[in-house]
C-alpha cells in the first residue's frame, strides 16, 4: 500500500542555503552522467526552440543545448535564486548566448501560445499545485506538432531503489530534501488520471526504476 503523497512546497525551492545545497548535488549528478539528458534526446527532441519548466541550477537544458546544433532554449523558474544560479552556469558553459532564464510561474507561463518546438522538465511536477493547469499551459504554448517530455520521481519506487538512491545523493544535507520530494512525488495511476483531465490527450506515463516519464507530441 503506496502512502498518501504530502506536499512539500508550491512555492519551488527558495533560499540561499537549500539552493546552494541543491546546485552541489545537481552537479555531481552531471559529473556522474546521471542527467535525463539521453531522454529528452530519445524524445524527439533536437531541434529549434526549447521551454525547460523549473530548470532549477540550469545543468540538463544546459547539456541539451551542448548536445544539440542551432538550438535556444528557455528556462521558467519559480525561484530567484535558482535563476541566478543557472546564470552563473551558463556562463560557466559558455552558453549564454543561447539561453534565457525568466522568472514566472509555470501555471500561467508569460508566454504566447504556439511558441516552442519543445517543452521539457525534470523534477518539478511533483512541486507544482495544480499539474492540470500546467499540463495546460506546455500544450498552449507548443507549436502544432512540438514534443515534449516529463519526468520526475515516482512516490512509490522501490525501497531497495529508494535507501540506495539516499545512499549515493550528496551532499548528505540534501538527503531529507530527497525524502520530501519523493513523498510529494505521483504514482504513474495517479498521473495518468491528471493527465487525462488534461489537453495532453492520448498519452500515458511511463514507469521506470527511478521514476516516471510522460513523453508525447501536440497534434500537428
Ligand atoms: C526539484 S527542482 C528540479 C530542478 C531541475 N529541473 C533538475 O532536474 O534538477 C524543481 C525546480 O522547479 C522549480 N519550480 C517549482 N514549482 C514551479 C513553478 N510552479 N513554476 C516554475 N518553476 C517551479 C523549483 O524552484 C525548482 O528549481
Amino acid at each position: 500500500m503506496v502512502k498518501s503523497r504530502v506536499v512539500e512546497t508550491e512555492e519551488g525551492i527558495q533560499g540561499e542555503f537549500d539552493v546552494q545545497q541543491y546546485d552541489q548535488m545537481m552537479r555531481r549528478m552531471r559529473d556522474k552522467g546521471w542527467l535525463e539528458t539521453k531522454e529528452i534526446l530519445n524524445a524527439g527532441i533536437v531541434q529549434g526552440l526549447a521551454l525547460e519548466v523549473g530548470p532549477g541550477p540550469g545543468y540538463l537544458g544546459l547539456e541539451w543545448l551542448k548536445n544539440t546544433q542551432e538550438t535556444s532554449l528557455k528556462g521558467l523558474e519559480i525561484s530567484p535564486e535558482m535563476i541566478s544560479i543557472a546564470e552563473r552556469n551558463a556562463r560557466e558553459y559558455g552558453l549564454e548566448p543561447r539561453v534565457q532564464y525568466v522568472k514566472g510561474d509555470a501555471l500561467e507561463m508569460l508566454f504566447d501560445d504556439d511558441t516552442f518546438d519543445a517543452v521539457f522538465t525534470n523534477g518539478s511536477l511533483h512541486e507544482w499545485a495544480n499539474p492540470v493547469k500546467v499540463f495546460d499551459e506546455i500544450h498552449r504554448v507548443l507549436k502544432p506538432g512540438g514534443k515534449y517530455c516529463i519526468s520526475d520521481l515516482r512516490r512509490d519506487m522501490n525501497p531497495l531503489v529508494k535507501w540506495f538512491m539516499k545512499a549515493v545523493t550528496k551532499p548528505k544535507e540534501i538527503r531529507p530534501g530527497l525524502t520530501s520530494s519523493l513523498n510529494a512525488a505521483y504514482t504513474v495511476p495517479e498521473l495518468n488520471a491528471i493527465l487525462r483531465e488534461s489537453r495532453l490527450q492520448g498519452v500515458t506515463a511511463k514507469q521506470n526504476i527511478m521514476g516516471l516519464v510522460i513523453t508525447g507530441q501536440k497534434a500537428g
